[in-house]
């Protein structure tokens, strides 16, 4: 055997040997890493008390998945003022009751939510060369009589159950201690079921525009529940606002509105941080038309600070993730500087 040849041999081992590492890396060792991450944005008044946000998203859920359900339960420590879920919570009908489970003690805080496609429809395995389309929907995934084969009803339900306020297509607020939480929502525009909400009539001056009055924002309390409005802990004073965009999918369409309507901050999940990312690159895709670059992590959109949520999980059918753990975000908001 010439030395040409067996080094070619060598090289493809090696090459074979790297890919079935990466493989069991990526199927069995990061799918279950899971992190939180964490950010400080400066938006709030100044003198308020920092609010800490819970972002959670894509869990794709399947009941025999202990590990993502001890870090769902683990969460709780976190002690969040606030919950966003941007939707894929789960992968089958018997996941939400085991969801629920898990989440109940962040459902007990106030919180928002919306749904993703996967909320609505099980999953099927995937070519995942089809990510990397322009469009990587197969024909008929938008379509409008399409019906949810998941038990939507009921995972709404759950999430709700104590208070939490679903965004699908609408507004909604909810009150902290001394801080008022205008939000808006979408239904997912990866299905094009995004239908922005009318803008309510209302004259509150946002934190983050500086012109929210004196009430302190009691950060260490918060309502038992995410509907009331009435609930703000101030007296002679208008309390400070914060108004936030919610979506699961970040399509620019959508992005755009929220910036238009007039958001402090938005949240967005879907890209799973484009799932596969490749060291000193990062991600391949977003499965929307959001940048590669933002496809994790806080960024801005048109100087609106956007949290993407890498997500907690993957799709059954490519359950696998590969430089980018699985997370959920704390997002911590503080006053500004002076
Ligand atoms: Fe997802």
């Amino acid at each position: 055997m010439t030395r040409a040849r067996t080094a070619a041999i060598a090289v493809a081992g090696g090459g074979v040997l790297a890919a079935a590492a990466a493989h069991v890396w990526s199927r069995h060792i990061e799918i279950d890493r899971f992190t939180v991450r964490e950010h400080e944005l400066r938006i709030l008044r100044p003198g308020a008390r920092p609010v800490r946000i819970l972002h959670i998203s894509d869990a794709h859920l399947v009941p025999d998945q202990q590990r993502k359900l001890s870090f769902l339960r683990h969460l709780e420590t976190l002690k969040p003022h606030l919950v966003i879920d941007t939707g894929d919570n789960i992968a089958s009908a018997a996941s939400i009751p085991v969801l629920a489970d898990a989440i109940d003690p962040l459902l007990r805080r106030p919180g928002a939510f919306v749904m993703g496609s996967n909320d609505m429809y099980a999953p099927h395995p995937k070519n995942p060369l089809r990510y990397f389309l322009s469009d990587p929907r197969p024909q008929g995934f938008t379509g409008p009589d399409r019906e949810p084969d998941l038990p939507v009803g009921a995972l709404r339900s759950a999430l709700s159950a104590h208070g939490w306020v679903d965004l699908t297509n609408t507004r909604g607020s909810l009150a902290l201690t001394g801080l008022q939480v205008d939000l808006v929502g979408v239904d997912d525009p990866h299905l094009e079921r995004d239908e922005f909400p009318a803008r309510a009539a209302s004259t509150r001056e946002g934190v983050a525009s500086g012109g929210a009055a004196s009430g302190e924002v009691a950060a260490d309390e918060v309502s038992p529940s995410g509907t009331a409005t009435d609930e703000v802990a101030t007296e002679g004073a208008a309390p400070g606002s914060l108004r936030i965009g919610v979506a699961h999918a970040p399509y620019q369409r959508v992005l755009d509105a929220f910036v238009e309507d007039g958001v402090d901050l938005i949240f967005a999940g879907h890209t799973h941080g484009g799932q596969l990312r490749v060291p000193g690159f990062g991600a391949l895709v977003t499965n929307c038309d959001l940048p590669r670059r933002q496809a994790r992590g806080l960024s801005t959109w048109r100087g609106v600070p956007l949290n993407v949520s890498g997500g907690l999980g993957a799709s059954p059918y490519s359950n696998f993730r590969f430089a980018n753990p699985p997370e959920a975000t704390l997002l911590t908001l503080r006053s500004r500087l002076p």
